[in-house]
């Protein structure tokens, strides 16, 4: 069986090929960079119009990419919530369209379970050892509208540990990077200017909420602390490379530290890191000393390909869900997307 894979819910269009027998194809996305530098955002609509734009395009490229005809392809997944709801519901016709026209079940799945399980992506052409994390695990999803431990009992069967209280950490990252000037405005260009910080004591951040014994996030006090920061006075280079440098140390560290915590309140020994935040170089390495220091935990990032918003996540998703329950498909071809969908309601 082949599975297309459709993400559209923020600015990325992107589409990917899952082969159930072979695993993962192939997959293309195309960002909105150019718009993202020309607003210093996403524009909901300006988004939207672009998947419409894309979407065709895009299918046949990839389709050409891998010698298939679109009637090599079985059934239909797309990326139903959470997200900008006119950016959801481009995907969701083109997937429900495509399914009609073609005769073939299509499946709704949610963002944050696609994050979650990003890592259990198995690549066709990778020769390698496959070994994915096995249920019950502990994920961090930490991405651009969400930041939250997850204890992941089973596929479709989650309980949220904890979450932000106000602000994503790609959030935080996001307008923090805008505030220093960087283009496009995100955590990955914010963690480069943090590589060329030449001293690490010249700012500093408290860690938020890590003092508390739960396993809850709060990043706006932490935002607003940069930003009298970066205001008050005109910044050097090298002032705004250590600021940035702080910064990042202590989101990190901070999600580090929850992680930790998760870890001993359920007893879990697997921790999945997922979402865009997740290809967080300073994160993934400072997670995997822990796991060295610590051997019985084991610890699991997707490839950075699949870390931010991608396609293959999804029909990967689809895919395990189809493999467990044959009978998961769309019962109906009504045209549907939730901007809001809690993991828990799975
Ligand atoms: O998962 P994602 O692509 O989109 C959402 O579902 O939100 O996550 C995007 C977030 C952005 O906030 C971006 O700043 C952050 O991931 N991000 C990073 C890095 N790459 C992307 N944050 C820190 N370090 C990175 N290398
Ligand atoms: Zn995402």
């Amino acid at each position: 069986m082949i599975i297309l894979g459709i993400e559209t819910s923020c600015d990325e269009t992107a589409l990917a090929l899952y082969d159930s027998k072979k695993g993962l194809l192939g997959h293309i996305l195309h960002s909105q960079t150019t718009q993202l530098m020309k607003h210093g955002g996403v524009l909901p609509e300006v988004a939207a119009r672009s998947h419409i734009q894309y979407l065709s395009p895009l299918l046949s490229n990839l389709l050409n990419k891998y010698n298939l005809n679109i009637t090599d392809i079985n059934a239909i997944a797309y990326t139903k919530g959470p997200g900008l709801i006119g950016s959801l519901l481009t995907g969701v016709t083109f997937a429900k369209t495509l399914g009609f026209g073609l005769k073939i079940p299509t499946i709704g799945i949610n963002h944050l379970e696609g994050h979650l399980l990003a890592c259990m992506i198995k690549e066709a052409n990778n020769n390698s050892d496959y070994s994915p994390p096995k249920f019950p695990f502990l994920a961090l999803i930490a991405s651009g509208g969400h930041t939250m431990l997850v204890q992941a009992n089973d596929l479709s069967s989650y309980q949220i540990l904890g979450e932000t209280l106000d602000d994503a950490a790609g959030e935080a990252l996001d307008k923090t990077a805008k505030l220093l000037d960087l283009n496009p405005p995100n955590g990955k260009e914010l963690s480069k200017l943090a590589e060329l910080s030449s001293n690490h004591q010249q700012f500093s951040f408290t860690k938020p909420l890590i003092r508390k014994n739960n396993l809850n996030f709060s990043f706006s006090g932490l935002k607003t602390a940069a930003m009298l920061k970066i205001n008050k006075k005109s910044l050097s280079e090298i002032d705004k490379a250590n600021i940035a440098y702080a910064f990042q140390v202590t989101i990190m560290d901070t999600l580090i530290s929850k992680c930790k915590l998760g870890l001993e309140i359920t007893k879990l020994n697997q921790l999945i890191i997922a979402g865009g935040v997740s290809a967080n170089n300073y994160l993934r390495t400072n997670l995997l000393n822990l796991c060295k220091a610590n051997s019985h935990i084991k610890i699991f990032f997707p490839k950075l390909e699949f870390c931010t918003d991608n396609a293959a996540m999804i029909a990967c998703t689809a895919f395990l869900k189809i493999q467990k329950n044959n009978r998961c498909f769309d019962q109906d071809i009504d045209i549907n997307a939730l901007a809001r969908w809690d993991l828990e309601s799975l």
